[in-house]
């Protein structure tokens, strides 16, 4: 008698493995194509069954917090077929010194794929090169792809092409959201501008790794002026805590509040990636007056992502 393995266990290791580790690392058109993608999963929400990762586990690996990305992933798997596993680092080995390369060699051999939160991007690439899995980065230090693509998608969604529109990023300007905004304006033709205290602004190696039109300042005002989109994310992102003090006081200012607003375009979406933090990045009536866009924006993770699942295992 032969014993099969279960759907993709064992022999299912492609030699050509497709991730979602950066936006830096994406092109244009696998852009386009996930989007495209998303906007099927998204009408089509409550009339598919089985999907794309039937008879598949996947692992949620996280060492920081999530609400979002977590509750969509895991309601994502389920919805394509899969199972899922919430693995926090806290409670593997991993959090005991295990080193990333041997916890990927061994998920790797018992489940499909992995979605992994953490610190150091070098961790979620050596994951994907030892796991050899579908392996996709939900937010490192240094990028936030899933977050941006379903933030562009927003967008477009609203807008249209998001090509030849000007995007101001208002607060933090050298953290990974940012970072992942900046790589997607040379990819899809668009102007950022990022407004924030010299000391967050976006490195000249990241920028020149990038291209694309990113304008950099300090005058929070000329930056807002004209925009169809201002952005905004924490003054404090997770592991930054103990700098928390002085990032409160250097970022004062770098908020977007009324005044602030009617300086974009009369029809500018706000956006913010969540969480909120009222009084500092945005003020409590900027937020509650674009509450619809930025719930949408939240709830477009879970469409963008299962398209991004379907992508990586295609
Ligand atoms: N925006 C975002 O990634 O939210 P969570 O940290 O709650 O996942
Ligand atoms: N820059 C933030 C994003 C949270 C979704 C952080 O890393 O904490």
């Amino acid at each position: 008698m032969s014993i099969r393995p279960p759907p993709g266990i064992g022999s299912f290791k492609k030699n050509y493995m497709k991730h979602l580790l950066s936006v830096e690392k994406l092109s244009r058109e696998e852009m386009e194509d996930i989007w495209s993608s998303s906007a099927v999963f998204k009408k089509e929400r409550t009339r598919r069954t089985g999907g794309p990762l039937a008879g598949q586990t996947w692992a949620l690996m996280f060492s920081k917090s999530s609400t979002r990305t977590r509750v969509s992933f895991e309601v994502g798997i389920r919805e394509l077929g899969g199972q899922v596993m919430f693995l926090s680092a806290t409670d593997i080995q991993l959090g005991r010194g295990e080193p990333i390369k041997d916890t990927a060699r061994v998920l790797g051999r018992m489940v499909h794929g992995a979605v992994i939160r953490t610190f150091a991007q070098s961790d979620v690439e050596d994951f994907a090169k030892f796991a050899n899995i579908p392996t996709i980065n939900a937010l490192t230090d240094d990028e936030h792809p899933c977050q941006i693509l379903a933030d562009i998608f927003t967008f477009q969604e609203m807008r249209g092409p998001i090509q030849g529109k000007v995007v101001t990023f208002v607060g933090d300007g050298a953290c990974n959201v940012p970072a992942s905004w900046i790589f997607a304006a040379a990819k899809l033709d668009f102007e950022l501008r990022i407004a924030a205290p010299r000391a967050y602004q976006p490195s000249a190696a990241l920028l020149a790794r990038a291209g694309g039109r990113i304008i950099c300042t300090e005058d929070l005002k000329a930056a807002a002026t004209g925009s169809d989109l201002l952005y905004t994310d924490v003054w404090v992102s997770m592991g930054k805590e103990a700098e928390s003090i002085e990032r409160l006081r250097e970022l004062t200012g770098y908020q977007i509040n009324e005044p602030l607003v009617k300086l974009a375009k009369p029809d500018a979406l706000i956006m913010h990636c969540l969480p909120a933090y009222r009084g500092k990045e945005i003020t409590e009536s900027v937020f509650e007056a674009n509450s619809m866009t930025i719930f949408d924006q939240a709830e477009n993770r879970l469409h963008v992502q299962k398209a991004i699942l379907d992508w990586v295992v295609r």
